[in-house]
C-alpha cells in the first residue's frame, strides 16, 4: 500500500494495462488521488469556474434540516463513501446530532483521508473509520448493527459521475445488497448544464485542473520509476454531448517511449495520442430516478441547486 489509496501493485498493473498494452491509452480515475492529487482536487473545489462543490454545500445546507423529518426511530449510524474534507459531512451531521446519530463511519482506501476525517469530525460524534473498499465497508456494517438502528449512507458531491454507466449500475446494486431494507442513502448527482460552463469548470484558466490531471503521470514517475516528461503532455478536456460526459485526457505533444520499471513494460505514445484519465458524467433528472429504482431504492426527497444544477436525493433501501 502506498498510504494514499490503491495498493502499488494495483497501480502498477493498471499502468501496464492502460499505458502499455491497451490500444486506447487510459488510467482509472481513482489513481488521480495520491497526496498531491487530493490537495489539488481540494484546490479545484475553490475555483470560481468549478461550481459543483459550492452547489453541494448550498443544497446540503437546505436539505439538512428537513432530513430529520424522514428518519424513523431514535438512532442512526452514518457511513460515508470517501471521506473528503469533512465540510459537507459536517452540514449533515450537525443537523442530526446529538440525539439521532450514534456514530459516523467514513469508508476509504486512504488511511490519511480517514485520519483527517477523524480530526475534522471527532468533536461532533464518535468516528469509527473503515479502511477498505466501499462495498466491503457497507457490507461489514450490515450485521454489526442492532435491528432497530438503520444506516444512513452518504455519497456526496457526484462522485458517482466518475463511474461509467455499466459500473455505475452494478455499483449501486452492490451497495443496495450490502444495505438492509429500511436503510437510507443520501447521494448527489451533478446535472447536465451548458457545455461552455462544463468546459470552463474542467479546464480552468488558472491551470489547477491541468496540474491535477498531469499529476497522475507524476505518480507513475514517483511510484513506478518511470520518467515521463510532464511538459510534453497537455491537459485536454472534451464534452461528449451524446454520452453527457466530460472527458479529461493527457495529450502527448511528441512521440515518446517511456519504460515503466515497476510495471515491467514500456509506454510507447505518439504525438497527438491521448491518455484518458477521467470521465465525469452529468445526469438528467429522470435517469437518476430510473437508475436508483432499478438498483432497489425508493425516493423519499430530492433537493436541487438552481445556480449550478446539482441534485442531492434521499432514498430508502426497499
Ligand atoms: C470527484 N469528482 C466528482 C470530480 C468531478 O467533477 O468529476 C473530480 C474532478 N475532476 C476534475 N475536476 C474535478
Amino acid at each position: 500500500m502506498n498510504g494514499n489509496g490503491a495498493p502499488r501493485e494495483e497501480f502498477a498493473r493498471d499502468a501496464r494495462i492502460g499505458l502499455c498494452e491497451s490500444k486506447r491509452k487510459w488510467l482509472p480515475a481513482r489513481h488521480l488521488y495520491d497526496a498531491v492529487g487530493s490537495v489539488l482536487f481540494e484546490a479545484i473545489t475553490y475555483l470560481p469556474e468549478y461550481g459543483l462543490t459550492r452547489a453541494d454545500h448550498r443544497v446540503l445546507r437546505r436539505a439538512a434540516g428537513p432530513l430529520r423529518g424522514y428518519i424513523r426511530g431514535q438512532a442512526l449510524t452514518i457511513a460515508e463513501l470517501g471521506s473528503g474534507s469533512g465540510t459537507k459531512t459536517r452540514l449533515v451531521l450537525e443537523a442530526l446530532v446529538p440525539d439521532l446519530v450514534r456514530s459516523y463511519c467514513p469508508i476509504d482506501i486512504s488511511s490519511e483521508a480517514l485520519e483527517r476525517c477523524r480530526q475534522e469530525l471527532g468533536d461532533l460524534v464518535p468516528v469509527l473509520p473503515y479502511h477498505g473498499a466501499y462495498v466491503d465497508g457497507v457490507r461489514s456494517m450490515r450485521e454489526s448493527r442492532p435491528a432497530d438502528v438503520p444506516l444512513m449512507l452518504l455519497f456526496l458531491g457526484s462522485s458517482i459521475g466518475n463511474l461509467g454507466p455499466d459500473d455505475r449500475g452494478s455499483f449501486l446494486a452492490s451497495l443496495r445488497s450490502a444495505l438492509r431494507p429500511g436503510d437510507y442513502f443520501l447521494i448527489g448527482f451533478d446535472l447536465v448544464k451548458p457545455k461552455s460552463d462544463l468546459l470552463r469548470a474542467y479546464d480552468d484558466p488558472t491551470g489547477v485542473t491541468a496540474a491535477f490531471n498531469r499529476n497522475v503521470l507524476g505518480r507513475v514517475n514517483r511510484e513506478l520509476g518511470a520518467s515521463f516528461d510532464l511538459d510534453s503532455f497537455s491537459h485536454l478536456v472534451r464534452y461528449d454531448e451524446a454520452e453527457r460526459r466530460v472527458e479529461m485526457h493527457l495529450l502527448a505533444t511528441r512521440d515518446q517511449s517511456v519504460p515503466i520499471p515497476l510495471a515491467g513494460a514500456t509506454c510507447d505514445i505518439r504525438s497527438g495520442e491521448t491518455i484518458w484519465t477521467e470521465s465525469s458524467y452529468k445526469f438528467e433528472r429522470a435517469e437518476i430516478g430510473n437508475a436508483m429504482q432499478e438498483a432497489g431504492f425508493r425516493q423519499l426527497a430530492t433537493w436541487v441547486d438552481e445556480e449550478w444544477p446539482l441534485l442531492e436525493g434521499l432514498w430508502l433501501a426497499d
